[in-house]
């Protein structure tokens, strides 16, 4: 087997990932939500997984302009095929290393509660979840966060800890 490489987000990645995005979620419609600036504006804390010129895997994130000491990933994303053998943490840790360089002290993500794969996964990652009153099957959910039917769940972990994540 060839070593994995990681390395930034390319503009030419968009239509390898745009075309396999909805399948990697299990065929929910995903596509919409990747336009193609984040392959041309955030590419300097955006990462692709690649394995004998294959993209195995992508995380699209970004440091806010808002709250420069935030990091905020918008997308990761594993060939179904090659889950479970932590291509998401580590594209996650060059993540966390980035934003960290950068001067970040929390990353931050958003769930749909339906993705319970993504839950454990953060979870495990030492990520913890904003409390609700709202709970569906006992995980705290935000209620319309995205729009009308759109609730999540609302990830933070502490980037200050990172060499406590396993
Ligand atoms: C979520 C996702 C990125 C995980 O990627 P992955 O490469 O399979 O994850 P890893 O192999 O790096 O797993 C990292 C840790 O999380 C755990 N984990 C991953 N998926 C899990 C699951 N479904 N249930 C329980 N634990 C899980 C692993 O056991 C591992 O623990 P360890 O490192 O302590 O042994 C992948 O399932 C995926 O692409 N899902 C579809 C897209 C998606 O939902 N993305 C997230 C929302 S943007």
């Amino acid at each position: 087997m060839t070593e994995v490489v990681i390395r930034h987000l390319e503009p030419d990645d968009y239509h390898s990932i745009i075309s396999v995005v909805d399948e990697w979620w299990g065929g929910r419609p995903m596509a919409a939500m990747l336009p193609k600036l984040f392959f041309v504006h955030f590419r300097s804390t955006s990462f692709t997984a690649v394995d004998d010129g294959q993209i195995v895997g992508f995380l699209i994130g970004f440091v806010s302009q808002t709250f420069p000491d935030q990091a905020y990933i918008h997308f990761l994303g594993v060939h179904p095929a090659r889950r479970g053998e932590g291509l998401g943490r580590h594209l996650y840790e060059h993540f966390f290393t980035t934003a960290a360089s950068h001067g970040c002290r929390t990353a931050q993500c958003v769930t749909a509660p339906v993705n319970r794969d993504s839950i454990a996964f953060h979870r495990r990652l030492g990520f913890s979840l904003l409390d609700s009153d709202d709970k569906v099957d006992g995980v705290p959910i935000a209620v319309g966060y995205d729009g009308e039917s759109q609730d999540r769940v609302i990830f933070t972990k502490h980037l200050d800890t990172l060499d406590t994540v396993r």
